[in-house]
């Protein structure tokens, strides 16, 4: 397709001229057939101006395609902020078992995303972190996306990498870090296809003048403790302020952080975060972000997790296998923490904290998981035991971090 046919298509099929049915044919043939690079970038340019267009290009932005427990950019951006690097997100809500940030954040009681550019713009000035919503920002992505869902063409690499690149391109942050997650609990189940999308991801924004990097890391099994909005805010809270955290999240914040500053040429990265946390200046940054985009941040000291809470216990003694990821995120999905269908409503307080990680020895009858909420509880405990693999003979942590680009 010429770039005159890919722009004809999408400002026809966001106008309403282009009915469902044509657009419904052309995605499959996507589907089926694939994109030459030069459409796939010709489709992210076009849905990336199909709406308004901000320009953030001294700040830095990054994406994670989707995990269970990942509330990475609850913890790296106010330290990259803090560390002097501002940060200006575009977030998303959660999309099946996977967590959105905007749903974390909306657990905050008063917290909104309701931010015109120039609002915007002041907070990124005062504070140095502002998160909005993709509202008016690449509405062809909405619409084309929303076509996907019903028509089973989700799952396609150049229509994947134009719907994340094109809303990216169109908060216009200069510096993209891009988190590719690879195992159970991600959209890209292995290493090759996490690669792929990495590339492509990396590709596409350079080619939009945006500076991007990649790191591919694993989703295996949640990351932390806690999956759920409230649960995950409450556990990103504890690890700003200092107090002691799982080891994976503690690696992977720190990491992605250390990413955001070098992307920005920032020097000395490594030191600059850890002196970042242990000030305390990472933590205020979050207050203060918390506070500017409407949150009580009183709210924090008690985090609105549900008063319902149900204890599973191990079945056996040996040392965990496996926690999957993909079974803890359809537990919390279950038990309210995210949408089964579009336009559920989701229960902030609930969700799954797990209390072992793969490699941890393990005693029968110990608690290995907390349930939080009142929906599907039982089924839920279920699921959890499903997900819960057990050894007799000592297994090694999986590494977090698994391939930087
Ligand atoms: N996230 C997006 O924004 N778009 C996709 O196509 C898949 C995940």
């Amino acid at each position: 397709m010429s770039e005159e046919t890919v722009r004809r298509v999408v400002e026809g099929y966001t106008s309403g001229a282009v009915p469902d049915y044509q657009m419904s044919a052309l995605l499959m043939a996507v589907f089926i057939r694939g994109m030459s690079y030069e459409e796939t970038l010709d489709l992210t340019r076009t849905m990336a101006e199909s709406g308004a267009q901000y320009s953030f290009p001294e700040c830095l932005d990054k994406h994670s395609t989707g995990g269970v427990g990942d509330k990475i950019s609850l913890t790296s951006l106010p330290i990259a902020a803090a560390c002097g690097a501002p940060v200006a997100k575009l977030s998303g809500r959660g999309l099946g078992t996977t967590g959105g940030t905007i749903d974390k954040l909306h657990s905050i009681p008063g917290f909104s995303f309701d931010l015109s550019e120039e609002r915007m713009r002041r907070q990124v000035k005062e504070i140095g972190l502002a998160i909005t919503e993709a509202g008016d920002l690449a509405p062809a992505d909405k619409a084309i996306y929303a076509l996907r869902d019903t028509t089973g063409t989700v799952d396609s690499l150049p229509l994947i990498g134009s719907s994340i690149v094109s809303k990216k391109a169109a908060t216009g942050a200069g510096y993209l870090l891009y988190d590719v997650k690879s195992g159970s609990g991600a959209f890209m189940k292995n290493a090759d296809e996490a690669r792929e999308l990495a590339e492509l991801l990396v590709r596409l924004s350079k080619s939009l003048g945006v500076e991007a990097t990649a790191l591919i890391t694993a989703m295996d099994e949640p990351l932390g403790s806690a999956v759920g909005n409230a649960l995950e805010i409450r556990e990103s809270v504890r690890f700003l302020r200092g107090d002691p955290s799982p080891a994976d999240l503690s690696e992977k914040s720190r990491t992605v952080a250390a990413r955001l500053l070098k992307l920005k040429g920032i020097n000395d990265p490594e030191n600059t975060v850890e002196r970042a946390i242990f000030s305390g200046a990472a933590y205020e940054t979050f207050l203060r972000f918390v506070s500017a985009q409407g949150g009580d941040v009183r709210a924090l000291e008690h985090t609105p997790v549900s008063s319902k809470v149900r204890e599973v216990a191990a079945p056996q003694t040996g040392y965990v296998a496996r926690f999957g990821a993909l079974g803890i995120g359809h537990a919390a999905l279950l038990l309210g923490a995210g949408r089964q269908q579009k336009g559920d409503k989701v229960d902030p307080g609930a969700g799954v904290e797990v209390l072992l990680k793969t490699g941890d020895k393990v005693e029968e009858g110990q608690p290995i998981a907390r349930l939080y909420g009142e929906r599907n509880v039982e089924k839920a405990a279920q699921i959890v035991l499903e997900s819960l693999e057990i050894s007799n003979a000592p297994v090694g942590r999986p590494p977090v971090i698994l391939r930087s680009l």
